[in-house]
């Protein structure tokens, strides 16, 4: 009889804002705004995810975007506050991970 394998955990790959990529372990059923706070990638999530501050925007790698359900409407008003947003553009307090988003390539933005 054969052992059950410990799962792989699943990893979310970040360019932090010095441009140093990371390999996150991820939980699946938090959002990957807490997961990049608790590894101090520099995302504070100020608001705790009530779409009131956008200091967890990142930007999603292109291969990625279609990958994610689409933002809402208000995810997308709250990042009009923003300088600077790219298409990919997205508030990670709004993403939910899900061990489907293994591998998951995403940049934190410079802050302006
Ligand atoms: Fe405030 Fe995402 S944590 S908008």
């Amino acid at each position: 009889m054969t052992q059950p394998q410990p799962k792989a955990a699943s990893v979310i790959k970040v360019t932090d804002r010095n441009g140093n990529k990371h390999e996150l372990e991820a939980v699946e059923g938090w959002r990957v705004m807490e997961i990049l706070r608790d590894y101090r990638m520099g995302i504070e999530g100020i608001c705790g995810g009530s779409l009131d501050c956008a200091s967890c925007h990142v930007i999603i790698d292109p291969k990625w975007a279609d990958r994610l359900h689409p933002p809402r409407e208000d995810e997308i008003d709250a990042m009009d506050e923003l300088p600077l947003v790219e298409p990919t553009s997205r508030l990670s307090c709004q993403i939910l991970w899900s061990d489907d988003l293994d591998g998951l390539e995403l940049t934190i933005p410079q802050e302006v």
